[in-house]
């Protein structure tokens, strides 16, 4: 079902979030009852899972889900929960330069490998966060990162993870903005190997579970959502480690200057940073040729 040919894109984020809780094991979505209930089921189950329906989300739920008939009801639903969205390309980004607050260039030399501080940038746009991390092993040695293939459990398909940048590869970049809710720094954040454990106070609650999965997958450290549990692999393109998010965090492309250690972000691969149809729209452009990096806080008080 194409939804685009009739949505507003406020509509568009708002299937996007039902679709989001029709598939979170938490806030599961029961057909049964449903075709049962009708709407005496879908609007509580809206109002307590994605939010309050007011009346005009409420006369847009009933004009596209019961507006066409209770039989093709179950087909919108359905379309709904699988509802898609588009590989973001290449084309239009713009090479920006990453400098720090005195509006110098970063060095990737000076970039800290394993740190625990929150580094951030903004791009393509200025309301779309990137990770800035230099990952390493448990011994803070930094580990070249290769390309690899990253799968989208939402639909199965895939995409290439180019590897990390700088003289030793280790240098990579993400989305900050959870691909599940759309939860940002600190409540999603970088583990790195010293703070691999359980036991950590708020927002460094990383569950068991989240940890086992880590440790299973052999990975030094991960990014990990507070919000709802949803961690992803920074040494495998940030792919989905576990959920509930099914898919992984966008990764901003960088660039690097062997010539003058500089670093450069030049696109973003995957799927669209969460809240926007595509990267590059729904936000206003970061100005110039360089974007600032902040080291906005070290969110591990244990
Ligand atoms: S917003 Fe739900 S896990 Fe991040």
């Amino acid at each position: 079902m194409e939804f685009g040919s009739f949505l507003g894109i406020e509509d568009f984020y708002y299937l996007r979030k039902i679709s989001g809780a029709m598939k979170n094991p938490r806030t599961r979505f029961n057909d049964t009852m449903f075709i049962e209930e009708g709407e005496d089921y879908l609007l509580p189950y809206l109002a307590d899972n994605v939010g309050p329906v007011d009346e005009t989300r409420r006369k847009f739920i009933k004009g596209v889900v019961f507006g066409i008939g209770a039989i093709a009801a179950a087909s919108v639903l359905d379309a709904v929960r699988g509802l898609q969205v588009p590989l973001a390309g290449e084309n239009a980004y713009v090479k920006m330069l990453l400098v720090d607050s005195t509006g110098t260039a970063v060095k990737a030399s000076s970039v800290p490998v394993n740190n625990p501080v929150i580094v951030l940038y903004e791009y393509p746009l200025t309301n779309e966060i990137n990770f800035l991390l230099n990952l390493g092993d448990t011994s803070g040695n930094p580990l070249a990162l290769a390309s690899t293939s990253v799968t989208i459990p939402e639909n199965g398909s895939t995409y290439t993870f180019p590897g990390g940048v700088g003289a030793n590869k280790s240098i990579v970049s993400y989305s900050a903005i959870c691909q599940h809710l759309g939860c940002k720094p600190p409540n999603i954040h970088y583990y790195p190997p010293q703070y691999m454990k359980t036991g950590l106070t708020f927002p460094d609650f990383l569950p068991p579970d989240a940890l086992a999965a880590a440790q299973k997958a052999n990975l030094p450290g991960i990014i990990h959502c507070d919000c709802h549990g949803s961690t992803y692999d920074p040494y495998h393109g940030a792919a989905v480690i576990t959920g509930p998010t099914q898919r992984p965090l966008p990764s901003t492309v960088l660039e690097w200057d062997s010539s003058t250690d500089q670093l450069y972000a030049t696109g973003s691969i995957g799927v669209p940073v969460y809240g926007h149809t595509s990267t590059l729209s729904g936000g206003t452009t970061v100005s110039g040729t360089s974007s600032t990096v902040s080291n906005s806080s070290n969110p591990f008080t244990s």
